[in-house]
């Protein structure tokens, strides 16, 4: 069973190509996360875990849910985390969850795509866009043969860089910089509620046809490059930048 979160589109195509390739089911987190559901779920097929990187690990959110929600059959677990650059050392934080879990870990893949982080960083324009997914398409399309031989994905060692990245860096971001209180709407805003929709936490609601956004924000753009009009920036970062989300096929 193929389980996956993305904010803008990236991991979810990443995880549709492996469903058609596996023969597996796909199931969007964002639904079971934003509606607190944690019904026990059943997979024969290993789990493997499709997620945009967030500074270096897993999305704390996903790694939340997946504790508190009880997943029967299979115990192998393969990882495949879509980023804009790099995984750190994600992968010795995702054996540690599997030990934790009970369950075998498999490899963690890196597939680099698309950088969506526009709080932060630019994104690229469609057409760089659309070259860095076909790139991207082969590398899923390899770590979706060794799923279906059973065997483990191959890994690169981590640097002491990536120790820390995905170390302290990683815990730094988290309490200090991820906080929904730089989101504004301009006058473009139409009420239309789409952020709202694509909030993957429910962190967002119509006020006086305006988004608000609570305390509960992940970062993950969902929001801001969705948004049909731009009427939504984050601080003076994104005034100026692309929006980005996974160009289609
Ligand atoms: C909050 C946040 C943190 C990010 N941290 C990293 C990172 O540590 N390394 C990296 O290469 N890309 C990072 N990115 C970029 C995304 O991982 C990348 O664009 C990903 O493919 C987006 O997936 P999605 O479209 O499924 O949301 C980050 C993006 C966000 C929103």
């Amino acid at each position: 069973m193929i389980l996956y979160f993305s904010g803008t589109g990236n991991s979810e195509h990443a995880a549709k190509k492996l469903e058609a390739q596996l023969g597996d089911t796909a199931l969007n987190l964002a639904y079971y996360i934003k509606n607190d559901i944690h019904k026990t779920i059943h997979s024969e097929k290993p789990w493997v875990i499709v997620v945009p990187t967030y500074a270096w690990q897993v999305p704390h959110i996903v790694t939340g849910w997946l504790r508190q929600t009880e997943l029967t059959g299979s115990h192998d677990a393969y990882f495949v985390m879509t980023c804009g650059d790099g995984i750190g050392n994600a992968s010795a934080y995702n054996r540690a969850f599997c030990k934790e879990k009970g369950w075998t870990y498999r490899g963690t893949a890196k597939i680099v795509m698309p950088e969506n982080y526009i709080a932060m960083f630019d994104a690229p324009d469609l057409e760089t866009s659309k070259r860095i997914v076909k790139a991207a398409d082969r590398i899923i399309s390899r770590a979706g043969n060794y799923i279906l031989q059973g065997g483990n994905l191959p890994e690169e060692k981590a640097t002491l860089k990536d120790k820390i990245l995905s170390g302290p860096i990683n815990t730094g971001f988290n309490r200090f910089y991820v906080k929904a209180t730089k989101f504004y709407t301009k006058d473009s805003c139409t009420g239309c509620g789409l952020c709202e929709n694509y909030c993957p936490v429910n962190n967002i609601s119509l006020k006086n046809g305006r988004p608000v956004w609570g305390d509960f924000c992940t970062h993950c753009m969902a929001c801001i490059c969705h948004c049909p009009t731009e009427a939504i920036e984050y601080g003076k970062t994104s005034v100026g930048k692309v929006r980005y989300t996974c160009p289609e096929d």
